[in-house]
């Protein structure tokens, strides 16, 4: 158990490594994080830059909108639940964000060939270990340490696009609730939780399928529609909580390798329907395979980020990590109820410049890695760059190369650039692209 924990706010920094990128390959030693040395291999693709973001915890720090939506879901959580005075969960707020690939996928049942392995969207320490990409990837050890009602809350790594809703980095709370045959039918003694032709005692002697979208074959349908119900009123009474209670909603059927069935929670917010979490049964096999043969359980991740731009009116994710005053004051010493409406301290102009290069020749609009492109713009130009949009891509008809061209849009949160030191980033910006993908700037 105590391997999980790290200690808060520790330092970590990446040496002696140059990172490299899969288009362009780069002989690298280890990587450095924190006062650890992994090996690295050709899976390496964490970044520099994506390093110096572990250890911030934006979810623990005061004043921070996300630390006040953590407390206020903590909050819900232990005042709904108790057992006998007692919070029912217990929470885990400061596990340690590097976690092997058995944690995040084979425990939870992903398949070796599901794309959200893939090497473009995660961030890989190496072939076995990587930036967990969800909470979920501690869900089977907290269960095997005997746990059965808990949330986990933390720095979560994913490779996407560059805008004003994503970031690399992001928080999510996750959760698991358990219940024993006593617990769930407390009043109807004569209810299982288990079909008959399943023996839970030898819960790996049965194939549990998940044909049938109501439910596992191995749960009977009473506590399986007991447990969505159940699932659905505490995860709809805290976004009542959150939002207020004539918030618009809607579930959505989901599919999630971990649960079934599975669903999303989507809120409707500024004329949009905003997906907010996603939750479901949790899989038999993986509460058998951590030993709690004897219950059914539900399962939720949501994504604070989104809750907390939603509730504030933050514009722009990369104000999370903002250390300015003018920022971090709008949410100080306030009641965590206080309705908070975020005020712009003031809206920077945007410098926009355009890149364009020509492939390799061995390479395709198509398998040019695009995160790997964007990692790289991220790396160089730092949090000043806004968006990365594909502007146009066109193929040579005589050479047959392929060319793309991009614009990247730059500003600064807390004052003016200048075209002269945008530019000047932007030249770096092309070279660092020329030199690890060894492409022709057009
Ligand atoms: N881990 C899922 C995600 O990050 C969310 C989830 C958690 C879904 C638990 C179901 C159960 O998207």
């Amino acid at each position: 158990m105590t391997k999980l924990f790290l200690k808060p706010n520790r330092i970590y920094s990446i040496v002696l490594s140059k990172h490299k990128y899969s288009t362009a390959p780069k002989s690298v030693a280890t990587v450095r994080i924190g006062d650890k040395d992994y090996p690295s291999d050709e899976y390496t693709n964490v970044t520099p830059k994506i390093i110096s973001y572990l250890g911030r915890n934006l979810h623990l720090q005061r004043n921070n909108p996300l630390s006040i939506v953590r407390q206020r879901i903590v909050n819900y959580f232990y005042s709904s639940f108790t057992h006998r005075g007692n919070p029912t969960f217990s929470v885990y707020d400061n596990l340690s964000p590097i976690v092997t690939t058995k944690q995040n996928f084979d425990d939870l049942l992903i398949p070796a060939d599901h794309p959200s392995r893939a090497k473009s969207d995660c961030y890989y320490v190496n072939k076995d270990m990587l930036l967990r990409a969800h909470m979920t990837a501690h869900q089977s050890e907290l269960l095997k340490s005997g746990l059965d009602n808990f949330l986990m809350i933390g720095d979560v790594y994913r490779r996407d696009e560059i805008d004003s809703t994503h970031f690399p980095i992001f928080h999510q709370v996750d959760a698991v609730r358990s219940q024993r045959k006593d617990e769930l039918f407390h009043d109807k003694p004569d209810l299982e939780i288990f079909e008959p032709i399943f023996d839970p005692k030898n819960p790996h002697g049965f194939i549990n399928s998940i044909n049938d979208p109501m439910k596992q074959s191995c749960h009977t349908l009473e506590a399986t529609k007991l447990m969505e119900m159940q699932l659905k009123n505490h995860l709809l009474g805290l976004v009542k909580v959150l939002f207020g209670k004539d918030i618009k909603h809607r579930w959505v059927d989901e599919y999630f390798p971990f649960t079934h069935p599975s669903w999303e929670l989507e809120i409707y917010y500024e004329n949009k329907w905003m997906e907010i979490l996603g939750c479901g049964i949790v899989r038999n096999e993986i509460l058998a395979n951590a030993g709690s043969t004897n219950t059914i359980a539900y399962a939720f991740g949501l994504g604070l980020e989104r809750l907390a731009m939603a509730l504030y009116k933050i514009p722009d994710i990369r104000l999370m990590w903002s250390t300015d005053s003018g920022f971090l004051s709008q949410f100080e010493n306030k009641d965590i109820n206080a309705k908070i409406t975020y005020k712009p301290v003031s809206v920077f102009p945007q410098c926009v410049n355009d890149i364009s290069f020509w492939l390799p020749p061995n390479y395709t609009i198509d398998t040019f890695v695009s995160n790997d492109f964007y990692d790289l713009v991220r790396d160089v130009g730092g949090d000043i760059i806004e968006q990365v949009r594909l502007k146009d891509k066109f193929v040579h008809p005589k050479s047959k190369k392929h060319s793309l061209c991009y614009s990247i849009i730059y500003r600064h949160l807390e004052r003016t650039l200048t075209q002269v030191e945008v530019n000047e980033i932007h030249k770096q910006i092309e070279k660092a692209v020329v030199d690890n993908f060894n492409v022709t700037i057009r």
